[in-house]
């Protein structure tokens, strides 16, 4: 069997950071302070300047960044939030977790985010169907590319849905030249350690130019603190960010735009290889830039081909093989019609990808890949 490949390199990373990310841990350790404190508010500066929002709050995780600006803003029972059927579950449990009712809609079947017709569809039906008070739509940036803001925008305005953009997959990617987390009334990320920037445990951020919403979130996320540390002005949870971790990040967000470009080239890498009429490829809509979480494929005999590239050495994953709706655990929920997202959980398979893949690995994985399509 040759050489296994790893699905993402975070060793190729950690050499790359060397000593400077022992000393910025060593540091975050010697300087006594656990949770939040400088080090997680010197992030939190240097995010915002990165996003160009005003504010940053980190937490503890995606999901709860999520729950996070919901709770802020006051979405709860009898709410319906529309929430695409092709995503990681985080992005409908949050709503869930509020007391409100996550609405599903389909996807686009090339870009794979969220479909302004489907989202129309679902607000008709909410609408036509009483007892729901339709609030927000939080499109996510499957991935690593954004979803399509430039129709997306005047629709949630037009029919004052809040947006909430799930950037958790996609922090750094762009839209006609504005980043994921400055776009939307408030916007999410996640820095699991495989997303594109990844602490080395779990964190997450809730990015706003809203300063009235930050400060809620900033109270929220500690026990919904007020201004002094044992007063409650409201019901909160423990969602902090770890000082190690803001030490961390600090350290990768200065490669991170280098990795960007990187990304990017083992993308159109791949996008040149692996033309061929069996294998649909990535769609990227004009004006936006991909940070490429994920390099996902589409393929008629997916099974066959996890097992030959198996049998190579490639690792390979399935991101997602059952739509949200049909989850057990969401299937109560009201959904459009969401074909696009049935079909694409059946046929998607992504491959290796990480800003440190070389060319002669990722030659070896496209070989695979024809050899198995035929
Ligand atoms: C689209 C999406 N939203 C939310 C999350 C939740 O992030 P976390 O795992 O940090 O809670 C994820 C994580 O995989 C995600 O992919």
């Amino acid at each position: 069997m040759p050489d296994p490949i790893p699905f993402i390199d975070l060793q190729a990373q950690r050499r790359k950071l060397g000593e400077s990310l022992n000393r910025a841990i060593a540091g975050a350790v010697e300087s006594g302070q656990w949770i939040l404190g400088p080090h997680v508010a010197a992030l939190e500066e240097r995010l915002a300047s990165f996003v160009n929002v005003t504010h940053v709050v980190a937490c503890a995780n995606g999901t709860d960044a999520l729950l996070l600006v919901l709770r802020a803003w006051d979405i709860g029972p009898g709410d319906a939030v529309f929430v695409p059927a092709f995503t990681f579950a985080a992005t409908a449990e949050a709503v869930a977790l509020t007391g409100a009712t996550p609405v599903f809609v389909d996807v686009e079947d090339d870009t794979f985010n969220i479909s302004l017709l489907s989202l129309e569809t679902a607000l008709a039906m909410v609408r036509k169907e009483d007892g729901l008070r339709p609030k927000a739509v939080i499109p996510v940036d499957l991935f690593g590319q954004p979803a399509d803001y430039r129709r997306l925008e005047p629709f949630a305005e037009n029919e004052q849905l809040l947006m909430l953009c799930d950037a958790a997959q996609a922090f750094g990617a762009t839209f006609s030249n504005r980043i994921t987390g400055s776009i939307g009334d408030a916007a999410t990320t996640s820095f699991f350690p495989a997303k594109p920037l990844g602490c080395y445990g779990d964190g997450g951020a809730c990015f706003t130019n809203d300063s009235a919403l930050a400060d809620v979130l900033r109270s929220l996320r500690a026990h919904g603190q007020g201004a002094d540390r044992y007063e409650h002005p409201r019901i909160g949870i423990n969602s902090r960010l770890d000082t190690i971790q803001a030490a961390i990040l600090s350290e990768k967000l200065k490669i991170f735009p280098d990795e960007l470009v990187m990304r990017e080239r083992v993308a159109r890498r791949y996008d040149v290889g692996l033309k061929n009429r069996r294998i649909l490829t990535p769609v990227v809509i004009e004006g936006a830039q991909s940070v490429w979480a994920q390099y996902t494929i589409q393929v008629e005999n997916r099974s066959k081909l996890q097992a030959d590239l198996k049998d190579q050495g490639v690792p390979t994953n399935v991101y997602y093989p059952m739509p949200l709706s049909r989850q057990a655990a969401y299937a109560q929920f009201p959904s459009a019609p969401t074909p696009n997202s049935q079909k694409l959980s059946e046929r998607v398979v992504s491959l290796p990808m990480h800003p440190y893949l070389d060319e002669k690995t990722q030659d070896r994985i496209i070989e695979a890949v024809l050899k198995s399509v035929g």
